[in-house]
C-alpha cells in the first residue's frame, strides 16, 4: 500500500523560542521538519528531542548570509530528492530597543538585515521550487508590532511593518503558482526575544530618555507577565500551513486581535497621550539636554 509522503515543512530560526517548539509540534504532528539555524550544537539538541516515529532533519541557514542560504537550499533539494519544501516558515528574527535618534545606523542595519532582507532572500531561494510544482506556502512571522508602534521599538516594528506590506505584495504576486502567503502576528512569548531585545537599553540610560529608559524595562516586565508560551504560536503556524484556505492573517493568541479592534476606534491623539503617559515620555519626564554632563551633552548633540 503506497502511503502520501509527509509534506515538508522548512524553519528558520529553530534553535530557540517559537522557530523551536514549532519544529517539535510540526515534527509531533507528521510533517517531516527542516529545522534551520545559526548554531550547530542547539539543532543537535533538537534532533536528540525528536521523539521516535517522527522525521526532523536539520541544516545551518544564517538567514543575512547569502553563502548560508544557498548551502541550505543544496541541502533541501538532498534531502527532497529536488523537490524542494511544501511551506517555509520565516521565523528567524530579533528584536532591537532604543530611542530612535539613538540608535545607531550600522544597528538599524542589523535589524532590517535580519528581520526583513533575510526574510526576502530565503523566500526568493525557496520559492521557485514551490512555482515549479504549483504549490506552496510562506508563513512570514510578524507581531502585533507589525501593525501597532510602541515607544523605543520604532526599530524593531517597523521591519515587521515592512513584512506586513511585502507579505501582502507576495500574497498577491504568487496566489496565481498556488502558492499562499500567510502571516502570523504573535503578541507577548516567552522566549529569549525579550532579553535579546533589551540587552542594548543600558547604553542610553544617560541620554534625555534616560528615566523613560528606567521605566521601558519596568513595563517590559509588566508585558512579559501576561506572556503566553511559544505553543500557542506554533499552533496558529500549524493552522497557517494545514488549512486549505488560510487567512491571510493568524494573531497569536486570538485574543491580542482585540486590542487591533479597539485602537481601530479610539482617536490617535488619546492612544498618543496614553501612550507617553505610560512610557515616561511628558516633557517633565525628559531630562532636558543642559542637565546632561559635558561627555552626555557632546554625544546628545552628535
Ligand atoms: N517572543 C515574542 O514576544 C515575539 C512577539 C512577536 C513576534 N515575535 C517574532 O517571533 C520570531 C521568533 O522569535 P522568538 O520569540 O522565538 O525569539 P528567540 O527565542 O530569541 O528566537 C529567535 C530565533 O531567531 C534566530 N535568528 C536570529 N537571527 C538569525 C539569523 N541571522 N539567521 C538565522 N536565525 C536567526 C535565533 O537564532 P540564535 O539561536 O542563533 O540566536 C533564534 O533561533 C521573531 O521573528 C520575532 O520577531 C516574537
Amino acid at each position: 500500500m503506497s502511503t502520501t509522503p509527509a509534506k515538508t515543512v522548512l524553519i528558520t530560526g529553530a534553535t530557540a523560542g517559537i522557530g523551536r517548539e514549532t519544529a517539535l509540534h510540526l515534527a509531533r504532528a507528521g510533517y517531516h521538519v527542516i529545522a534551520t539555524g545559526r548554531r550547530a550544537s542547539e539543532l543537535d539538541k533538537l534532533r536528540a528531542e525528536t521523539p521516535p516515529g517522527t522525521r526532523l532533519d536539520t541544516a545551518l541557514l544564517d538567514v543575512t548570509d547569502p553563502a548560508s542560504i544557498a548551502a541550505a537550499v543544496a541541502e533541501v533539494d538532498r534531502l527532497t530528492s529536488g523537490r524542494g519544501v511544501d511551506a517555509l516558515v520565516n521565523n528567524a528574527g530579533f528584536g532591537l530597543i532604543g530611542p530612535l535618534t539613538e540608535i545607531s545606523d550600522a544597528d538599524l542595519r542589523r535589524q532590517y538585515d535580519t528581520n526583513v532582507f533575510g526574510v526576502m532572500a530565503v523566500t526568493r531561494a525557496f520559492v521557485p521550487r514551490m512555482r515549479e510544482r504549483g504549490a506552496g506556502r510562506v508563513v512570514n512571522i510578524s507581531s502585533m508590532g507589525g501593525k501597532i508602534t510602541f515607544p523605543f521599538m520604532g526599530a524593531y516594528n517597523s521591519t515587521k511593518y515592512a513584512l506586513e506590506s511585502l507579505s501582502d505584495a507576495l500574497r498577491y504576486e504568487l496566489r496565481a503558482f498556488g502558492i499562499d502567503v500567510v502571516l502570523v502576528e504573535p503578541g507577548a512569548i516567552h522566549t529569549n526575544f525579550a532579553e535579546t531585545s533589551m540587552a542594548p537599553v543600558n547604553q542610553y540610560q544617560d541620554t534625555v530618555y534616560g528615566a523613560a529608559i528606567s521605566r521601558a524595562k519596568q513595563l517590559e516586565r509588566r508585558m512579559m507577565a501576561t506572556a503566553v508560551g511559544p505553543n500557542v504560536v506554533a499552533r496558529a503556524i500549524h493552522k497557517a500551513i494545514k488549512r486549505r484556505r488560510p487567512a491571510a492573517r493568524y494573531v497569536a493568541p486570538w485574543y491580542g486581535s482585540l486590542v487591533f479592534a479597539l485602537l481601530a476606534i479610539t482617536p490617535t491623539r488619546v492612544v498618543d497621550a496614553l501612550i507617553r503617559r505610560i512610557a515616561f515620555l511628558s516633557p517633565k519626564a525628559l531630562r532636558k539636554p543642559e542637565q546632561l554632563t559635558g561627555t552626555q551633552a557632546r554625544a546628545a548633540s552628535v
